[in-house]
């Protein structure tokens, strides 16, 4: 039978949509029979979030997919390993088991073998879980559920491939209501696969304070790595994010205080008596009090490193970024500066984020390039 153009297209694409899905999943197998090898490793020293991809409602919704040369160029520039924000609990079933979605597991697998065959490690980061912030001991199960499964299918993998339980915890789910669950969702982990490295972090958004403060890091375990993120100060970082509170939509703030000449905050910042003090202070003091200076980072870090002295654990910063509404040479200042002092305090770190709102990287659909003087402040 003659086959139409259309028609052989049509079938092309079932063909090789079907082999790219099995050749995933070949190639995750043979990774745990160690037939094929990576060069990937667990120390997770310098990486970058892919946001906005597998954490969207469905991947592509917030004008983004992840792709096999956003891996390939994290690996040549020069980074060793990715973190991957993934919306898991949007993509399972309501009830135990828990079941999640067939396409998204496949898709996780082509993340995982995309990662490694570029000789990177991942971080597998259940991100924005937001109905279990608002009612978090109904979805206790559901969490513990989808770690079970999760383990399930990537055990045997090579360490190169890590957990991580639950992006910032926050709203109701409070410290108190978060360590138990924590445990609980370890311990399953546990019980599947021992060695696995497990990304661990506090309330409040994953706040240095909370590391320090209120996480408990389930004990005896020598494979749990500490997580905090850190934006400060919040007024430069997210300044003009739509999505953020009205104090925080004056741009123009610069990094590091004092600005050259004084910013004037919009009136929703100045009607708030903290936003208020902050910007008076942050356009009169001088650099080394100055809250948008070098202070507000090295602050954050060491508290982070007085957790790390007084327990012992390997602490990673898992985001750290500054927005594209600041300018660019403060965003590379406020960058170097973060990632050389994460570093001096021995911490691995991602930096969020790879092409979106805090962009290292200009996506230009098939192709892109780094932004050079963020990835010099990264890197170099
Ligand atoms: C959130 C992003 C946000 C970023 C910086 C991430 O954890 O998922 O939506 O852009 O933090 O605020």
């Amino acid at each position: 039978m003659p086959v139409t153009p259309r028609l052989a297209v049509g079938f092309l694409a079932v063909f090789v949509t079907a082999a790219g899905c099995a050749s995933s999943a070949q190639r995750i197998e043979a990774y745990k029979t160690g037939a094929r090898q990576t060069r990937a490793t667990s120390e997770l020293k310098r990486g970058i979030n892919f946001g906005d991809a597998m954490d969207a409602p469905n991947e592509g919704d917030w004008g983004w997919s992840l792709s096999t040369s956003a891996f390939k160029a994290v690996r040549e520039a020069g980074f060793d390993h990715v973190r991957v924000p993934m919306r898991i609990a949007s993509h399972c079933d309501p009830s135990p088991p828990y079941r999640i979605d067939k396409r998204f597991l496949h898709r996780m697998d082509w993340a995982v073998d995309q990662a490694l065959s570029n000789d990177l490690g991942i971080i597998i980061d259940l991100h924005h879980y937001t109905s279990m912030m608002d009612a978090p001991k109904a979805h206790a199960d559901r969490l513990v559920g989808l770690w079970r499964q999760i383990a399930t299918r990537y055990k045997g993998m090579p360490r190169a491939v890590v957990y991580e339980i639950l992006n910032e915890p926050q709203k109701k789910l409070t410290a108190e209501i978060w360590n138990p669950i924590l445990a609980r969702a370890v311990a399953a982990i546990r019980e599947i696969d021992p060695d696995r490295l497990i990304v661990v972090e506090g309330a409040h958004w994953a706040s240095a304070q909370d590391l320090r403060d209120t996480l408990q890091v389930p004990a005896g375990d020598p494979n749990i790595i500490a997580s905090f993120h850190m934006y400060a100060p919040m007024y430069f970082t997210h300044q003009g994010f739509g999505w953020m509170e009205p104090r925080y939509q004056t741009r123009g703030v610069t990094f590091p205080g004092p600005p050259p000449r004084p910013v004037v905050p919009v009136a929703a910042a100045d009607l708030d008596p903290e936003s208020h003090a902050w910007f008076q202070r942050y356009n009169s003091e001088p650099a080394i009090t100055n809250p948008g200076g070098p202070a507000a980072i090295i602050e954050q870090l060491d508290i982070a490193k007085a957790f790390a002295d007084r327990t012992g654990l390997r602490v990673y910063l898992g985001e750290f970024g500054a927005g594209i509404n600041a300018d660019l040479d403060s965003r590379a200042r406020w960058t170097r500066l973060a990632r050389q002092e994460a570093e001096k305090r021995g911490f691995g770190w991602g930096y969020w984020d790879f092409c979106r709102n805090f962009a290292a990287y200009a996506d230009l659909g098939i192709t892109g390039r780094w932004i050079p003087e963020i990835k010099a402040a990264l890197l170099d």
